[in-house]
């Protein structure tokens, strides 16, 4: 029987369990692992969502690196605003380093492209962007993901630091929406 929780109102089906997920963060590890060996990155995770994919990707990163965080926010319950709003910012000096976004999830993109753009300006040696899932139907942003973890249909999910209206970060696996 498929695993099934219930957040405020809405039914979410397991979607992607813990081996699976830990699976493919390992093995985006040691692409990156590949991609920036000696190059000391500095990898900035989105908060609140990138929290556990920043942390096992980073964790399994077997080299030098940094961690930092921004928060931005764009979302209210299952709908993005279309506005992003910086609510804490970079406290790094990028400048001539090896930047590497972390996204719990891509999906129109507003708020991978609007991070992008500013940590463009802070003119790093280069910039890239790391993330868990990718709609790549919801896209309507030019920005795209160079390390992707696992491409999805339009689905809204949580868990592994997704959440709905708060509910469901703390949850290790990933679950989909349940489309009455
Ligand atoms: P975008 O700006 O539309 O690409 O959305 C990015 C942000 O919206 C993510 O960092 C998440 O915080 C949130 N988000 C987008 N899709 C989902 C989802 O399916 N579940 C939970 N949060 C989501």
């Amino acid at each position: 029987m498929t695993r099934r929780v219930k957040l405020w109102d809405k039914y979410f089906d397991l979607f992607l369990d813990e081996e699976q997920i830990a699976q493919r963060v390992q093995e985006l590890a040691k692409e990156l692992h590949k991609d920036y060996l000696g190059k000391r990155p500095i990898f900035v995770a989105v908060l609140n969502g990138s929290i556990h994919f920043a942390s096992d990707l980073t964790r399994n990163f077997h080299d030098k690196c940094e961690l930092n965080f921004v928060k931005y926010t764009s979302y209210q319950g299952t709908q993005s605003t279309g506005k992003l709003k910086c609510v804490l910012g970079l406290q790094e000096n990028i400048f001539g380093r090896h930047v590497i976004l972390v996204e719990d999830i891509v999906d129109t993109g507003l708020t991978v492209a609007g991070i992008f753009e500013e940590l463009a300006m802070l003119e790093p040696l280069s910039l890239r962007i790391a993330t868990l899932l990718y709609k790549p139907k919801a896209r309507r942003h030019a920005v795209q993901p160079d390390y992707v973890g696992f491409e999805i249909a339009n689905d809204f999910v949580v868990g592994y630091g997704l959440d709905y209206n708060g509910l469901g970060r703390n949850l290790p696996e990933v679950y989909r929406s349940v489309v009455d």
